[in-house]
């Protein structure tokens, strides 16, 4: 749906649930260039916020409760500010409360509010559909209510609920995208300091095509954790702050010390980094082969080192090495299903989606999605 559509039901929802005006927030997903599961372990990333995102309309509310209603969902969720926990069967539900709870914890004293939102950021995609809810709630909040905060206070405050509301324990990367992107643009951001360089972004005649799968396989929440644990623990026995700080020379010191898994994923993240860092350089230097040669690279190691792929995303990018117009192709996001990101040649991308459309078919009995997507604006006040 397109986004002018998309903020016009969010008006009308809210003008027909609460009858009031609201304040209109987008909030947009994200796309990742290059730079997997590096940003929890303090390292660089290249994300870029895209112009599909949560619309969310907000406003004062003069009842005794809080009203949250999901356009999507169709359902109204309730709750009263005095008593906020994370919901059992919870989905956006506890990114909305999430959020609540953690501006609390800051011994910000909140007013009772009404929401109405929908996105058209296909869910389980790997592009941040839940980031930019988080930001969407925090933006809208720390407008209607003046609170003062910060766009980096507010990207700390959804991470937190993601942590604490949604039990994935993910790092800075989709938050801070999503709040600060800019059109036409990537940011090379450096997770441990959380500041970023913007790149404009030109292929020339080459362009972004995203591939979704359409699967999300179970257990991708607790892979996470156990990967991010992994990498923690490494660091603990490198005697370094995380995995940004190590090398590879450090790392085959102590590789007797550790199974073969932890050596292969903690290789993983330390090759990774470099790679965004040799990434950005390819692009400052217009050297577009490098790029996608570098793509490939990186799913290889999320395959066979990291191990957070699956056959239909390694199928997507399989098949691209075959076709010369596709310069690079790899996973994107934490994995398990989602999205694969690809760097084609302009004219050939309606041949290829028919053909790669075919074979997916083909091989899984059920359809993949193709997108393209614009490097957008972060999180902004609509209306
Ligand atoms: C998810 C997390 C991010 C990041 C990516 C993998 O999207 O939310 O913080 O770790 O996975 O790069």
């Amino acid at each position: 749906m397109m986004n002018r559509k998309l903020l016009k039901e969010v008006k009308k929802s809210f003008k027909k649930h609460f009858k009031t005006k609201p304040l209109v927030v987008f909030s947009p997903g994200r796309i990742n260039l290059i730079g997997e599961h590096t940003d929890y372990n303090e390292g660089f990333v290249f994300p870029a916020a895209i112009n599909k995102g949560i619309a969310l309309a907000i406003q004062k509310s003069d009842s005794d409760k809080c009203q949250v209603y999901a356009i999507d969902k169709e359902k109204m969720h309730e709750f009263s500010l005095q008593d906020i926990k994370p919901l059992n069967e919870g989905g956006w539900e506890n990114y909305v409360l999430g959020v609540v709870a953690e501006i609390q914890k800051l011994g910000i004293t909140l007013e009772n509010f009404n929401i109405s939102f929908a996105g058209n950021i296909p869910g389980g995609a790997g592009m941040s559909s839940s980031a930019a809810l988080e930001n969407s709630v925090v933006f809208g909040l720390n407008e209607i209510f003046n609170l003062g905060l910060s766009k980096s206070q507010m990207i700390l405050i959804s991470q937190k609920a993601e942590h604490n509301f949604a039990g994935v324990k993910c790092g800075i990367m989709d938050q801070y995208a999503s709040m600060f992107g800019k059109k036409r643009s990537a940011l090379l951001l450096d997770c441990r300091t959380v500041e970023s360089e913007t790149y404009k972004i030109d292929f020339k005649k080459y362009k972004l095509l995203l591939i979704n799968t359409n699967v999300k396989h179970d257990l991708s929440e607790s892979a996470y954790n156990d990967r991010r644990e992994v990498c923690e623990n490494v660091s603990k026995k490198l005697n370094v702050l995380a995995l940004r700080d190590a090398s590879k020379e450090m790392l085959q010191e102590i590789k007797k010390d550790i199974s073969e898994e932890d050596y292969q994923k903690s290789l993983y993240v330390i090759e990774e980094n470099e790679r965004v860092k040799l990434f950005s350089k390819a692009i400052q230097e217009d050297n577009i082969d490098a790029l996608g040669e570098l793509l490939y690279q990186s799913h290889q190691g999320l395959s066979t080192q990291y191990k957070v792929s699956c056959k239909e995303l390694d199928f997507l990018v399989d098949r691209t090495k075959e076709n010369p117009n596709i310069l690079g192709a790899r996973m994107m996001g934490g994995g398990f299903g989602g999205c694969t990101i690809n760097l084609i040649e302009k004219s050939a991308t309606t041949q290829f989606k028919r053909d790669i459309s075919k074979e997916f078919e083909k091989e899984f009995g059920r359809a993949c999605s193709i997108y393209k997507v614009k490097l957008s604006k972060g999180t902004h006040v609509v209306s």
